[in-house]
């Protein structure tokens, strides 16, 4: 993948996934752009690993949520490699807290960051994507844009925004023969994983089916590949890289977790914790007045999934036995699908 004479600016790169892909890039050849906000030094390090392993990298410091300080990066940027041919939108900052507990400036800063930061480089390298010979817009978002997460608020909506507005950029860059995709991580190995309770990632990794966390290369090894022409017909879309955790499985020596659909009332039979669990769907196919089984299928999957990102939540204080029975009204989840 040689990417020699391309150009590029990472946001956030002065360390975790940032410093990865910039390292990773600079390797194939490319001119780096090593933005950060206040870690001078860090990026400053990035800057000199690349050069003594040969490639060519520069520091460019800007908040990524002041527009015109992006402008004069964008100028610094262009003073230096030219026209910028790879943007990859990267830097993020989480501020969780239950919802109830969310201030309006813990909701702001994150939106601010995450999403009006990628808006903010985006617009201001647009056209010079646009114009490149096989342009590239990659947009880091997260898992947690899919799936939601207790106390992310606002991290899970600046992630989510992420993917209407690549798929949205890769429509309107489409004619030009520039690419927009986005990457979404799963719990990655960095400085914002160690802000994580012990406790709180040891039940993270149990939930990952892999059994591990993310390594930085993991991520940095597929941003490379999208940002290389191999990948010039790869457009809008998401890549996954979480270790199939966005993925539910359920092995057969837990069978525990059976659900009774039917009028909006669930009655949880036995249960062990939800890493296990195997999962009946029995509902009732109402004019033929029979029950179906299904394991967990894409036509349950999800109403069933909303109500396991429920139940894991009271799970955690909540144990209930083998044996026990349980009765629990969902009629507050969304039956769309019904
Ligand atoms: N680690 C994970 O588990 C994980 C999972 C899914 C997605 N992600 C996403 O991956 C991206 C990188 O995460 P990470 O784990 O590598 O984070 P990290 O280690 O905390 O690094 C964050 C980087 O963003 C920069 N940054 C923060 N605010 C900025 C701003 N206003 N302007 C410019 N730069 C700013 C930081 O620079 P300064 O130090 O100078 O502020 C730093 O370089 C984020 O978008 C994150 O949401 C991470």
């Amino acid at each position: 993948m040689n990417l020699e004479n391309r150009t590029c600016v990472i946001t956030g790169a002065s360390r975790g996934i940032g410093r990865g892909i910039a390292e990773e890039l600079a390797g194939e050849g490319a001119n780096v752009a090593v933005n950060y906000r206040s870690s001078e030094s860090e990026a400053n390090d990035v800057v000199e690993t690349i050069r003594d392993a040969g490639g060519t990298a520069i520091t460019a410091q800007a908040d990524v949520t002041d527009f015109s300080a992006i402008k004069s990066m964008r100028d610094r940027v262009h003073d230096e490699f030219g026209s910028v041919d790879i943007l990859i939108n990267n830097a993020g900052i989480t501020k969780d807290t239950t919802f109830e507990k969310m201030t309006p400036d813990q909701w702001k800063s994150v939106i601010d960051v995450n999403l009006n930061g990628t808006f903010n480089a985006t617009k201001v390298f647009f056209s010079d994507i646009k114009s490149s010979d096989q342009g590239r817009l990659i947009n880091i978002s997260s898992i947690v844009g899919k799936q939601g997460n207790f106390g992310q608020a606002n991290y899970a909506t600046s992630k989510s925004g992420i993917f209407g507005f690549t798929r949205t950029l890769a429509l309107e860059l489409a004619s030009s023969g520039s690419t927009a995709n986005s990457v979404a991580p799963g719990f990655t190995k960095t400085d914002m994983l160690a802000d994580v309770p012990d406790n709180v990632k040891d039940s993270i990794r149990d939930d990952i089916p892999m059994s591990r966390f993310g390594e930085v290369e993991d991520v940095s090894h597929v941003v490379k590949f999208l940002a290389s022409e191999e990948a010039s017909y790869i457009s809008g879309e998401v890549i996954d890289v979480n270790g199939a955790m966005d993925l539910w499985t359920f092995p057969v020596h837990d069978a525990v977790l059976i659900l009774l659909f039917s009028h909006c009332s669930v009655v949880v039979l036995r249960t062990y914790t939800l890493k296990r669990v195997i999962l009946f769907c029995l509902y009732r196919l109402t004019e033929a007045g029979y029950l179906a089984v299904r394991t967990c299928s894409i036509l349950v999957c999800e109403c069933v999934h909303r109500f396991l990102l429920l139940l894991k939540n009271e799970m955690r204080t909540i144990r209930i036995h083998p044996g026990v029975s349980c009765y629990l009204d969902i009629a507050t989840l969304s039956m769309s699908h019904w």
